[in-house]
């Protein structure tokens, strides 16, 4: 059967659920994401077949330019029927539309079937890392010191650590290149903070769900300081929990997670990309 394409517009966004609750069983999040993915730049593309949504798949324009694709899935009795397929051509036409440099997407580090459908499309393995969490606590500290860092400051200030993160800032899996525009997208955003006088920084918020989790995305200087900071951040939010997602190649600040009661959350994630 023949598959369409178009976007998916608010009277699809019941059919969009299921289509996530079947193909996801666990980690559905476009009920929350679905009125801020039509804030951004890129289409939530749906696929059609007979008049019935059987795929959807987002690609979202990130602060330098680069296309990430998020959102991926096709209900299981349409799996192997190349909706995927299509959906990814969809991808790559709006890449070329919007002159994405990049386009980037993690999966699980097993996941086969999306890693090799990426694989056709160009897209290699990138990096691998592994997601912590850890229950907010209602802590006494009261986040005396920590200022926001202004846009302007913020790519001098952060990219010394650029290396020890991989080059990856993450949050809500959302692999963001480590790169001046990313940095200062961040603080616009009101996500990196700074105590001057022990010079502890912190890069924490949420793209989207902040009620859900707060992200910490560099944690450097004084950590403990620092963490105490995001768990205030994270009651102030009303997180219940706060995630790291670090390249593994991080040891240092994997240990230091792990000292403070971090758990692994799952199985390791990749990121794949590919320079268009
Ligand atoms: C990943 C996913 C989107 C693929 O969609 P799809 O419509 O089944 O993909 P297609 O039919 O277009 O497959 C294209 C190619 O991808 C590869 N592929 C797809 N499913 C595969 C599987 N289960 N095992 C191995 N390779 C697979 C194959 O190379 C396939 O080509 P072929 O059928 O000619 O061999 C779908 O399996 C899915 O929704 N999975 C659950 C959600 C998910 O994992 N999302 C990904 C990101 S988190």
């Amino acid at each position: 059967m023949e598959v369409t394409l178009r976007p998916v517009t608010p009277e699809y966004l019941d059919a969009a659920l299921r289509v996530e609750q079947a193909a996801m069983q666990k980690n559905c999040y476009l009920s929350d994401a679905y009125e801020y993915f039509l804030t951004t730049e890129g289409e939530l593309t749906g696929a059609f077949a007979g008049g019935e949504l059987v795929g959807i798949g987002k690609l979202t324009v990130l602060w330098d330019g680069s296309g990430w694709l998020e959102t991926l899935r096709v209900t299981p009795e349409w799996q192997r029927k190349g909706v995927g397929t299509a959906i990814y051509r969809r991808y790559m036409e709006q890449a070329a539309q919007l002159r994405c440099p990049y386009l980037r997407m993690y999966t699980g580090a097993k996941n086969v079937a999306s890693a090799a459908l990426a694989r056709r499309f160009g897209l290699e393995t990138a990096m691998l890392f592994r997601e912590y969490t850890l229950p907010a606590s209602p802590g006494q500290a009261d986040g005396a010191g920590f200022a926001p860092v202004p846009a302007a400051q913020a790519e001098e200030l952060l990219s010394p650590w650029s290396e020890r993160y991989n080059g990856y800032l993450v949050m809500n899996r959302t692999f963001y290149r480590f790169n001046g525009a990313t940095c200062r997208g961040l603080a616009q955003n009101g996500r990196v903070w700074r105590h001057e006088a022990s010079g502890t920084v912190v890069v924490a918020g949420a793209r989207f769900q902040s009620d859900k989790g707060l992200h910490i995305a560099l944690l450097e200087g004084d950590r403990s300081c620092g963490l105490a900071f995001a768990q205030l951040l994270a009651r102030q939010r009303g997180a219940g929990r706060l995630v790291c997602n670090f390249a593994l190649e991080n040891p240092e600040l994997e240990a230091f997670v792990r000292q403070n009661g971090f758990t692994v959350a799952g199985g390791d994630l990749m990121t794949m990309e590919v320079r268009l």
